[in-house]
């Protein structure tokens, strides 16, 4: 995993990336016929751990026309970046016949690098709609249906036929993380409640093996940050995966890989992995199937706590809070699948 970027060196780096992107910006504006003189840059937040290789920024050029320049400056994980930018870019194109569900247009794409101009999605990640929303009042099922039925479109326009599920490769790395965690070779918090995750997926595996599922490229990167959402529409954004077919995979990560975020407050029912039931009922309205009771969802529910705790072993010192608070909530979760008797 890339350094943190924390020092005034590092500082240096950012500064370096975002006056990179924005030297691009001429031969973008040339290449599309757009003004290049006068255009106003804004700076947006990206991921704390990429800002020394990643910038995000709004264009507004002189004539008003806002667009959002993205750039990736990572040659080791070039190839991989080119391909999930061919995966936005055929998401797009598909989702076009989709009312009120789409993804950004690519403009302008350098040909072997990762600086893209795509157009500028309005309004606010989901992840705020769904913050201002209070539990109990109708506008956050309303949201939690609009986002479930728009991964639906999402995944519907990925379709890659009916498939069956074989847990072999997924419960072999289980097995060998397990054996590194017991050999005390991975280090990572809560060893034990950890090993009864890792036999907790054992049994889900099995519970799921040979099921026959609707396969759908992933997004690969589907949290409610990369969800963008207005008043007429819901638009996905940062697309990480081009190969991966386990659409359930992209589900797990909403509700995941924000924890302890998404997790039932106090006075709100839990339902299943400690997530709201009201949540639940609402998203599953909006994506169209019961995902709670069904085996292969919650393996790769299980899967993802795996995943995001065995991704705190990893976890500098100076994030010791949000680690923490990462670590309660995969905790409760835990706690939670294994009550259901997941
Ligand atoms: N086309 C767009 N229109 C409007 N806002 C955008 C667009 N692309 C990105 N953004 C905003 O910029 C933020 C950062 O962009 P992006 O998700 O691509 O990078 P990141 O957050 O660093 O990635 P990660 O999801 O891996 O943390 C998004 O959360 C979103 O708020
Ligand atoms: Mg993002």
């Amino acid at each position: 995993m890339p350094p943190i970027v924390a020092g005034h060196e590092d500082q240096v780096a950012v500064d370096a990336v975002q006056a990179r992107a924005k030297a691009v910006w001429p031969r973008i504006a040339s290449d599309l016929g757009l003004a290049a003189e006068g255009a106003r840059f804004r700076q947006l937040m990206v991921n704390s751990r990429y800002q020394h290789v990643r910038s995000v920024q709004v264009v507004q050029t002189a004539t008003g026309q806002r667009y959002v320049l993205r750039a990736v400056f990572d040659e080791i994980n070039a190839a991989k970046q080119l391909k999930s930018l061919d995966r936005h870019q055929q998401a797009s194109e598909r989702l076009r016949a989709v009312p009120g569900v789409s993804s950004p247009s690519i403009l302008w794409r350098d040909r072997d690098s990762g600086v893209v101009l795509m157009e500028f999605a309005e309004g606010d990640t989901a992840y705020r709609a769904l913050s201002l929303s209070d539990y109990g009042l109708a506008e956050r099922a309303e949201v939690l249906r609009r986002i479930g039925h728009a991964v639906a479109a999402l995944h519907r326009v990925s379709d890659v036929g009916d498939q069956r599920f074989w847990p072999k490769p997924f419960l072999k790395q289980v097995s060998t993380r397990a054996e590194a965690v017991r050999a005390g070779q991975f280090h990572v918090p809560k060893p034990k409640k950890f090993l009864g995750l890792c036999a907790l997926l054992h049994r889900a595996g099995r519970a799921a093996r040979g099921q026959v599922f609707r396969g759908a490229i992933e997004h690969g990167d589907l949290h409610l940050r990369n969800i963008m959402m207005s008043e007429t529409d819901v638009s996905f954004i940062d697309y990480s995966n081009h190969k991966g077919i386990y659409p359930y995979r992209d589900i797990a990560d909403i509700w995941i890989s924000n924890c302890p975020d998404h997790l039932a407050p106090d006075g709100c029912q839990p339902g299943f992995g400690g997530i709201a039931s009201a949540d639940w009922a609402a998203f599953e309205d909006g994506y169209g199937m019961r995902l709670t009771v069904d085996p292969l969802f919650r393996f790769f529910f299980t899967w993802r706590l795996f995943k995001l705790w065995s991704a705190l072993a990893a976890r500098p010192s100076y994030q010791h809070r949000r680690t923490a608070d990462a670590l309660a909530g995969a905790l409760l979760v835990l706690d939670a699948l294994l009550e259901d008797g997941a």
